[in-house]
């Protein structure tokens, strides 16, 4: 997969997907990041990316026309087409589905802006889809483009270890939260790991560690549960 990220900040971006396993899914091949600068793109002595917002106010608006060079440039790189995703807290809320959906495409822009917003005019004529990873603002959409590159790079076929397995995380199986994990040792002055990890009974576990997400679901995220699909036998524990 390729992501090409509009960004004034566009090195952030890379640094934050250089670690662990994003950093390992780029090494395999898996994941080819681009930067693009709109400030290449700006015209004058200043370069200027952004102006006062007409109608008055504070902050500065980001200019239509570096932005809208820099996506071509992006998009000119490469025929497949790439549809451009804008960061902000404006967008569809962020979740496990949509990231497995994007996690399929061959390639997409992430636009991140700054200071108080883009232009209407860039994101009307340029945009395809907006994202927000949540209800709070950032100084700029780079975290958020950071959020987004890690959540599809460890889905990339071969990105995760087997030990990583991705297919048991929380909002993955059933849209429920994860159980809980213990390791070594067994005895430790915090607590006792729960006896049922240690028996060897398979089924058994597998039955302790779904009825851990549903209460654990129940207890933090109510919200998720009605859309879990529970048997008759995990509405009874739940009701216990
Ligand atoms: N840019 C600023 N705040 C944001 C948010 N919550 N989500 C995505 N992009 C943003």
């Amino acid at each position: 997969m390729r992501i090409d990220i509009i960004s004034l900040f566009p090195e952030f971006v890379a640094q934050c997907a250089g670690f662990g396993v994003v950093g390992r899914a780029q090494e395999r091949g898996l994941l080819a990041l681009r930067g693009w600068n709109p400030r290449d793109y700006a015209q004058g002595n200043y370069r200027r990316v952004d102006d006062r917002p007409f109608g008055g106010g504070p902050g500065m608006v980001m200019l239509v026309d570096p932005l809208r060079a820099a996506i071509r440039a992006a998009r000119g790189a490469d025929p497949t087409p790439a549809k451009v995703i804008y960061l902000s807290p404006q967008g569809r809320p962020l979740t496990q589905a949509i990231v497995r959906e994007l996690a399929t495409r061959e390639r997409m822009i992430l636009l991140c802006g700054r200071y108080e917003g883009v232009d209407e005019r860039l994101i009307a004529s340029e945009v395809d889809e907006e994202l927000s990873i949540g209800d709070y603002v950032l100084s700029g959409g780079e975290l958020a483009a950071a959020v987004v590159v890690d959540a599809v790079a460890r889905l990339q076929e071969g990105a995760l270890n087997d030990a990583e397995s991705a297919a048991q995380d929380s909002f993955e199986a059933d849209g429920l939260l994860d159980c809980p994990h213990y390791t070594r040792p067994v005895e430790h002055e915090t607590g006792m790991v729960p006896e049922v990890l240690l028996s060897g009974n398979h089924a058994e576990i597998a039955r302790w560690r779904r009825r851990q997400a549903l209460l654990r679901t129940r207890e933090r995220r109510p919200d998720l549960l009605a859309a879990a699909g529970l048997s008759a036998e995990e509405v009874r524990w739940l009701d216990a």
